[in-house]
């Protein structure tokens, strides 16, 4: 039989291909199942911090509603689903514990401080590596690119710092020169991209005028542009290089391997 091992960020896998960071993780049954299958790693969902903002929010107007309605009603506690990131950490450990391939966390945090915070948090845990999602939606229109790409080169080179397993990147393509923004990257010491992400985008339902955020999922044809910008880094950078994006099948991950090359450290998220 082949031999599909490779070694990703200095951690060697049975072959190249990774679960990617999505909802199926949840549930230790389709861990299992993964590992089952013959995945080489997986990627836990992330921990967005700006969920947990939001819940938080929501709980402290939970709770303050109960106090106004009965002041007795103190040792009760309103209907609380999500508990911070205490939760998301909690369920990472028991994602880790369930399989015996490589788990990896997956952050994508508000500033700098809480990039950190959360990406030691992470370690703590015992995965094997952290993706850093660098997800970013433009929303403002005074901010340059420029202020951006340096304010996430801040954040890889804080975490690198805090942290010592290996730290990945993954970006989403709508970057004006996505090539120099990960050379930037890499000088940082990033061990890893992976390229790209898939951005949610809410669609307008047209009978209820309301905004609908159905998955938005990929097409066979977008793994053009990750295997494209792939082919381009190799040889110029020195982190690995992870394809996600319209990954469907054996052939894709073979395409990917021909055109960066035999042995290059070439991945692919499914
Ligand atoms: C339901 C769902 C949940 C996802 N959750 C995450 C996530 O938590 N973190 C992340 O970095 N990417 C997340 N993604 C993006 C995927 O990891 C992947 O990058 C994207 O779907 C493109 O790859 P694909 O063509 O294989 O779907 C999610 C995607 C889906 C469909």
């Amino acid at each position: 039989m082949a031999d599909l091992t490779t070694n990703y960020m200095g951690i060697k896998l049975r072959n190249p291909i990774i679960v990617g960071a999505c909802n199926l993780v949840e549930k230790t049954e389709n861990l299992k199942r993964m590992e089952q299958a013959g995945a080489g790693a997986i990627v836990y969902r992330s921990l967005f911090e700006e969920q947990i903002q939001l819940e938080n929010l929501q709980m402290m107007e939970n709770i303050e509603e109960f106090a106004e309605r009965n002041a007795e009603m103190t040792s009760l506690f309103p209907d609380i689903e999500h508990a911070g990131p205490e939760e998301y950490l909690h369920n990472l450990a028991k994602a880790k514990n369930a399989v015996s391939i490589p788990v990896f966390g997956s952050l994508n945090a508000v500033n700098q401080e809480t990039w950190v915070e959360y990406a030691q948090e992470i370690e703590k845990i015992g995965v094997a590596g952290i993706e850093l999602n660098l997800y970013h939606l433009p929303s403002d229109f005074e901010i340059m690119g420029k202020a951006i790409v340096s304010e996430q080169l801040d954040v890889i080179e804080a975490v690198k710092k805090a942290i010592k397993i290996p730290v990945a990147v993954k970006l989403s393509p709508y970057y004006t020169n996505v090539l120099y923004v990960i050379n930037e990257m890499d000088k940082k010491g990033v061990d890893a991209f992976v390229l790209f992400n898939k951005l949610f985008q809410p669609e307008i339902d047209i009978d209820d005028e309301k905004l609908r955020f159905p998955y938005n999922l990929s097409h066979h044809d977008e793994n053009r542009f990750p295997l494209r910008i792939a082919g381009l880094l190799y040889g110029n950078i020195k982190a690995n290089v992870c394809s996600s994006r319209g990954i469907f099948t054996g052939e894709d991950v073979i395409t990917g391997r021909c055109r960066c090359s035999a042995g290059c450290k070439y991945l692919v998220q499914k």
